[in-house]
Formats: C-alpha cells, sequence, structure tokens
C-alpha cells in the first residue's frame, strides 16, 4: 500500500479549488494519482471505479449540499469520502459526516499535511468499518446459522420428546390393558431376581394371593409361606428343578390370610447368565379355583354315576347273606317257640349270622368308602392294596364270578396321589373291562416300577378296540355302550386324573384284548 500511489477522485466545479488541491498534493512526499471530475453525473451511474478516495464538493452544478454525499454514498458505499465545503456550510459539512462521509475539510483553511492527513484517516478509517461490517456480517451470518441449528435442534428435541410422549402413553395403555387382560383371565406374572431375593408380582397375584404389596415380603420365604404346607414340598421341588434348567408347570394351592384356600396352576423358568449360574426366574401364577371345583364336581357326579350302576349288582350282593341272616334268625325264632334251646346249634346260627352281616358291613363299607368326597391330599398311597380294595368292590356285585383275576405284583408298589382318585381311576378301567368281556374272561392285573414311576396295568380278554375308536375313548360322552346305561365319563375322568398326578395312561388293544397301562411319579 505504501509504495502504491493513493488514488484520489476529486469532484470539483471551481478550477481555483482544484489548483488549490493539486499544489497542496504535491507538497507531500506521499504519491498520489489524482483524477478530477467536475460534476457528479460524470462519475454517477458508470459502474464501479477503482479510487482510494473521492474529496467531494458540496456545491456542484448538477448536486448541492447533503444530497450530493447521500447520491455519491449510494452510487459507491465502498469509497470513502471526504467533503470539503465553503466555511459557512460547516453545520452542512458535519450533517455529511453523518451520512456516510470520513471527514470534511473547510476550504481555504486546510493545508497540505491536513488533506493529506485527513485523507490517510479516511481510507483507513473506512477500510476499518468495512473490516467491522464485514466481521459484524460474519458474525450475524454465524448468529443466524446458530440459530438455524439450534431451531431445528430445538424442532428435533421437540420431536424426540412428542415421540417419547407417545411411546409413553402407548407403554401406559399396552400396561393397563396388560392389567386388565391379568384381571380377566385371573393370571398374573411374577419375577424373582434369585441373586437379591426380590420378588415381583403384578397385581393380579396379590389378588389371587389376598394380600397387599406391604403384607408381602417380596422373598421366596414369603412367598413359599402363602402355599399350603402340603404343597409346599412340590413348589419347592418344582423350583428346585427349575435352578437345574427345568422348567415347571404345576397346579398347588394357596392359603389366603382369611384361611380360604384356592388353586393356582404355577409355571416358572430360570434364566441364567453366561456362567450358567441361575439368575432370575420368570414365570405365571393362574387361578384355577374355579376350574378345579367344576373339576371335582365332575368327578363326584361320575363317581355317584357309577355307585348308582353298582347298586343293583350291590344289592343283589347284598341278599345272598341277608337271605342267609333271614333264614337263620327264623330257624333260630321256631326252636325258641318250640321251647328247644340246643345250645351248640344256637352257637353254629349266630355265629353264620355274625359272618354273614360282618360281609354285608364290609360290601356298605366298601361301597361307602369309595364314594367319600373326594380331596385333593396327595399322600403316599399303597398301590397293591388300592387294587385289591377295589378288587373287592367289584367282587361285591358279583361281577367276578366267572372272570379269572390274575395278579402279578412287584413287591410293595407306593406314589403319590389321592387315595379315592386313584380308587376311581382303576374302578373305572376294571368295569369297562368286565364290560367288554361281558363278565367272562381273564382280567390280568399287574405293578411294577419303572425308572421314575410306577405302572400299573389291566388287561382284559375282550373284543378289543377299534384303532380308529382309540383316540376317542378318552373324549368325554363318548360310549359305545348307550343303550346300557353308559355315560361316557370314565375315561375322560381318568386321563384326568391320572394327568392331575402328573402321571400318563395309555391303551394297546388288538383282537386278543385290551390293556391299559397306567404311569404314576414314584
Ligand atoms: N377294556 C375295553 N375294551 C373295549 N372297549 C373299551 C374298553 N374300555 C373302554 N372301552 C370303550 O371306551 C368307551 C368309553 O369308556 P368310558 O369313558 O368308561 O365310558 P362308558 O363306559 O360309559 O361307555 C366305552 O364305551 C368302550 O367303547
Ligand atoms: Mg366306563
Amino acid at each position: 500500500m505504501k509504495d502504491e500511489p493513493i488514488k484520489i477522485l476529486l469532484i470539483e466545479d471551481n478550477p481555483g479549488d482544484v489548483n488549490l488541491v493539486k499544489e497542496m498534493l504535491a507538497e507531500t512526499e506521499t504519491l498520489f494519482e489524482l483524477t478530477h471530475v467536475e460534476k457528479l453525473g460524470k462519475v454517477l451511474g458508470v459502474g464501479t471505479l477503482n479510487f482510494d478516495v473521492i474529496l467531494l464538493d458540496l456545491s456542484l452544478p448538477d448536486a448541492y449540499g447533503l444530497d450530493t454525499v447521500i447520491k455519491m454514498r449510494s452510487a459507491m458505499p465502498n469509497i470513502p469520502i471526504v467533503v470539503m465545503s465553503g466555511l459557512g456550510d460547516v453545520e452542512l459539512a458535519i450533517k455529511a459526516l453523518h451520512e456516510g462521509a470520513q471527514d470534511y475539510l473547510v476550504k481555504g483553511q486546510a493545508d497540505s499535511n491536513l488533506l493529506v492527513r485527513s485523507v490517510r484517516y479516511a481510507i483507513e478509517r473506512k477500510q476499518a468499518e468495512e473490516e467491522l461490517r464485514r466481521a459484524h456480517d460474519e458474525l450475524e451470518i454465524r448468529v443466524k446459522e446458530r440459530t438455524a441449528e439450534l431451531v431445528s435442534a430445538n424442532e428435533a428435541l421437540l420431536a424426540e420428546i412428542a415421540e417419547r410422549k407417545k411411546t409413553q402413553e402407548a407403554l401406559f395403555r399396552s400396561e393397563a390393558s396388560l392389567a386388565e387382560a391379568q384381571r380377566i383371565a385371573h393370571l398374573g406374572n411374577w419375577e424373582w431376581n434369585i441373586s437379591t431375593n426380590e420378588i415381583y408380582w403384578s397385581d393380579e397375584i396379590y389378588r389371587i394371593f389376598g394380600i397387599t404389596p406391604q403384607q408381602f415380603g417380596a422373598t421366596y420365604e414369603a412367598f413359599l409361606g402363602c402355599i399350603h404346607p402340603d404343597d409346599r414340598e412340590l413348589v419347592r421341588e418344582a423350583v428346585d428343578g427349575a435352578m437345574s434348567g427345568i422348567p415347571y408347570n404345576i397346579d398347588h394351592r394357596v392359603v389366603l390370610p382369611d384361611g380360604a384356600v384356592r388353586f393356582v396352576n404355577e409355571q416358572g423358568r430360570v434364566t441364567f447368565n453366561e456362567n450358567g449360574m441361575p439368575v432370575r426366574m420368570l414365570g405365571t401364577v393362574q387361578d384355577i379355583t374355579e376350574k378345579k371345583e367344576k373339576e371335582i364336581r365332575l368327578i363326584m357326579t361320575e363317581r355317584l354315576a357309577a355307585l348308582g350302576q353298582m347298586a343293583s349288582g350291590v344289592a343283589h350282593e347284598i341278599n345272598n347273606p341277608l337271605a342267609t341272616v333271614a333264614a337263620c334268625a327264623e330257624g333260630l325264632l321256631n326252636r325258641i317257640r318250640q321251647g328247644r334251646f340246643d345250645r351248640e346249634l344256637f352257637e353254629n346260627y349266630l355265629k353264620i349270622i355274625d359272618e354273614e352281616v360282618v360281609r354285608c358291613k364290609a360290601i356298605t363299607t366298601s361301597m361307602l368308602s369309595f364314594v367319600r368326597k373326594t380331596s385333593y391330599e396327595k399322600r403316599d398311597v399303597d398301590i397293591n392294596f388300592l387294587v385289591n380294595k377295589t378288587l373287592e368292590l367289584v367282587n361285591f356285585q358279583g361281577r367276578l364270578k366267572d372272570v379269572e383275576v390274575r395278579k402279578k405284583y412287584d413287591g410293595m408298589l407306593i406314589a403319590r396321589g389321592s387315595e379315592g382318585e386313584l380308587r376311581q381311576v382303576l374302578l373305572i378301567i376294571i368295569l369297562n373291562s368286565l364290560d367288554a368281556m361281558e363278565d367272562r374272561g381273564v382280567l390280568t392285573i399287574g405293578t411294577g416300577v419303572g425308572d421314575n414311576h410306577v405302572f400299573i396295568e389291566i388287561s382284559d380278554t375282550g373284543p378289543g378296540i377299534p384303532p380308529e375308536l382309540r383316540q376317542k375313548i378318552f373324549d368325554s360322552f363318548f360310549s359305545t355302550k348307550s343303550e346300557k346305561g353308559g355315560i361316557g365319563l370314565g375315561l375322560s375322568i381318568a386321563h384326568k386324573i391320572i394327568k392331575d398326578h402328573n402321571g400318563d395312561i395309555f391303551v394297546a388293544s388288538d383282537g386278543n384284548g385290551t390293556t391299559f397301562r397306567i404311569l404314576l411319579p414314584k
């Protein structure tokens, strides 16, 4: 910049003033390149001019006063203007500064130094102004950019908040409908954090167990405390099994604080960490009390129906001893009337009466023990004893007269179960066998032990079950004996009872007869 001459445009109509300026510039050491025009019109509208500064007279032939500055500024906003005014125009000169002129010189008072300084300052100030403006513009752009960024970030944030709200609402809704579904199905879910021994229960479980979160300790021990004492072992075993990776599905009872008992179906499984350690256990509890009660009613109904069917046979069997008793009594009466007291004969007759009465009592006891209200209790039962008792009841009906009963018992067998229900199952199967054989043939009953189970096999020498019917016989109300009073509930109930004992029941049949095989856990 220093080596380059300063390019000045002088706009002045007065030749004297022009010469004055030229002289003043000539006096300095600074290099100048002066261009001179007399009118504003000469420079307006010619496009961009390449000058460092404009010296502008305020009274020109084609412009006057402030107007001159305004026109010049708007035509060439980037070139600094130094106004040259007459003595009387000082006020005007100051206004010119407001309009963007950089400086003013009063004609006749300015010397060479002042002119040069003014020109230099004007240029520098203009440059500083420009720079400031540029910086300001840049800042403004940046602010705008940042603002735009902030606006879009803000919009994104708002969108995210709205999205989250929606998700949360959806979550609330699905949680609410889950709770509603659980309430309707009487099914709750739970989670057990094994390492901290903390248990989470859904609301429905609290409802089923009849307690409040405040009453529940939320630990495994607190949970066991809610379980019927007789079922605790079963639950504990199932949970232990789950710990070694076997999911469970069991029915057990819970005791409510008011002493009421509910039946629940409980399922659970354990999740393990990468080291194979059990971490969490998840599961469900469903209130099946109503279903269980219906089942129990159905079992009782079938039992009473079977009893009804047995009644005529039993009555017939009781009639024989009763007839004997009556005959003995009559004989004794006759002797008394005739005054004949044969002590030995009396003793014999009374012995017979006693024996026959005992027999009758055994029959009624056997029947009564069969109809006793079913109990859910499962305890150790002696399987061979049960089979014998059932055969005895059938015998009391007189149905084994022409049947050869073969027993193949394998030592003493103990299984866990409900005695009344298992007796019912045996009776259902044995009576079906006798029906099929029309009370004549061979009935073989075998018992034994397998790996984890005890088995009972009942075979007959009847006509067998056609293959297409084998699947149907366990359905409720399937019977091929409707005309003879069959109602078709027997095997469906037997199946239900065995499943409820976690056992299984199978049938095999051919033209030589039928075999039912029952498996019960040991
Ligand atoms: N040992 C058997 N031999 C042949 N058919 C059998 C035998 N056991 C059951 N069934 C068939 O299964 C059907 C269903 O038995 P069940 O459920 O006890 O009802 P119900 O005895 O009242 O007919 C019987 O009607 C019969 O057709
Ligand atoms: Mg039957």
